[in-house]
């Protein structure tokens, strides 16, 4: 039996929906314990493409459990949506494949208009959120005012919740000139929606740490990426949950040490959406190769991914903060046409040489990467299965990684498709 969480290194869309599909496979349980519909997952599955937001990956596979923890803020809408998706896809989901914690948070309508009332009213000073309502739903969580999925049970708590909530958000919505909330509206929208999703909500700590005492193997999916966590990643750039390995355990009830393997999924360049400082990121035309070549868009909001070098010091840090025992490198087949590629290995102010990545997001605007430059491979890696097919400049460019992270690659993916994957170590060891 192995518990293994897995999280993105960098700034999310390290290609983490493929992996957790395919280690699903292995898995008894998926479960998400952090973010919401502001995630985006891709999966090819022969000629089907699923874009899931808010459902754990594993959903698509047949006779796998599912969850959604307390740490997640859940859209009910949203996901009666990505139900009825699937479901038309001939996905059949029921109370049995798929739990929502009691404890979850839920998104309204007024948590969405806030989130882009803000953002327009930023100016300059924007996040660049997906606008999905995630911020003001977190901060309803930590202020004690949120309506949670166990509530759904009782008319009197869904009542009470929206006053509390009202009082709060009416403060907010009159300085942006927006009318107060109405409340009536509001209950009448959450009593129609309360019957399509009340039949998945149950104890998740509960059924997760009998799972785990059954002896069954638990995949934990992170979503977003390290550098967007909300204590250590690029701050205020930054999504407003834990995104790290830790947050598993917080956003389930289940201990941090039931959890044995941490895989974190690291792209093999840099990519990053929104606002925010990014030391690597390339304006010229080698950026717009990966761009292209990688497809670098955005599932939730289809904006245009920044792109750039390997950030090798940033991903070090990451491996830290999540005790990453081990790499899954992504899309790798997008760097084959290069001549030349970079690998940042510190930065240089003004003043000085710093071997980490700064902390402060005013500081990592200000840095300049060092780079060490490495011959490309200049042939098509797209599809290898195995270690011994890569050409040689590939392998010294995975080598070099490994050796900068001090921790081991355990599977190099070279292409969107569950079998395009080369494994070298098994995750779940
Ligand atoms: P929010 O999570 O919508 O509040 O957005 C905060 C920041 O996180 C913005 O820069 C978003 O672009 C970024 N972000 C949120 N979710 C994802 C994701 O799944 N992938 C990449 N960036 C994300």
């Amino acid at each position: 039996m192995t518990n293994l969480v897995v999280i993105g290194t960098q700034w999310g869309d390290e290609g983490k929906g493929k992996i957790v599909d395919l280690l699903s496979a292995r898995a008894d349980t998926i479960v998400r314990f952090q973010g919401g519909h502001n995630a985006g997952h891709t999966l090819v599955i022969g000629d089907q493409i699923f874009k899931l937001s808010l459902l754990p990956s594993g959903i698509v596979r047949e006779n796998r459990c599912t969850v959604i923890g307390n740490g997640v803020v859940l859209d009910p809408w949203k996901l009666v949506e990505e139900i009825d998706l699937l479901r038309s896809k001939g996905i059949s989901i029921d109370p049995e494949r798929l739990i929502i914690s009691e404890n979850t948070p839920l998104i309204l309508p007024f948590h969405r208009e806030l989130d882009v009332l803000r953002e327009k009213a930023s100016g300059k000073k924007k996040i660049g959120t997906t606008g999905r309502g995630i911020g003001p739903a977190y901060e309803d969580k930590v202020g004690r005012r949120a309506l949670r999925s166990g509530d759904l049970k009782t008319v009197g708590e869904i009542k009470s919740r929206i006053r509390a909530m009202a009082d709060h958000h009416n403060m907010l919505r009159l300085g942006y000139n927006q009318k107060v909330i109405n409340e009536d509206l509001i209950f009448q929208e959450i009593m129609e929606i309360r019957e399509d999703i009340i039949e998945y909500v149950g104890p998740v700590w509960q059924l997760l740490n009998d799972q785990i005492k059954a002896g069954k193997n638990l995949l934990f999916e992170g979503a977003q990426g390290s550098m967007l966590d909300v204590d250590f990643g690029t701050y205020p750039f930054v999504t407003s949950s834990s995104t790290l390995a830790g947050a598993a355990s917080t956003g389930t009830g289940v201990s941090h040490n039931k959890i044995q393997s941490v895989l974190g999924i690291t792209k093999a360049y840099t990519t990053r959406v929104g606002k925010g400082p990014m030391p690597t990121e390339l304006f010229d035309e080698v950026g717009q190769l990966l761009s292209k070549i990688g497809k670098e868009k955005g599932t939730v909001t289809g904006r245009d991914r920044r792109c750039g070098w390997f950030d090798a010091p940033l991903v070090k840090r990451s491996c830290i903060l999540n005790g990453v025992t081990g790499i899954a490198l992504t899309k790798i087949d997008v760097l084959d046409r290069l001549e030349k590629i970079k690998i940042c290995v510190g930065y240089r102010t003004k003043e000085k040489v710093l071997n980490e990545f700064p902390l402060s997001s005013n500081l990592v605007g200000a840095i300049e990467p060092i780079y060490e430059e490495m011959d490309g491979w200049h042939c098509n890696t797209s599809g290898m299965k195995k270690l011994s097919q890569l050409p040689n400049e590939a392998r010294k460019y995975v080598d070099r990684i490994e050796k900068f992270l001090e921790t081991k690659v355990t599977l190099i993916s070279t292409g969107p498709e569950r079998d395009e994957t080369i494994f070298l170590e098994d995750p779940f060891l």
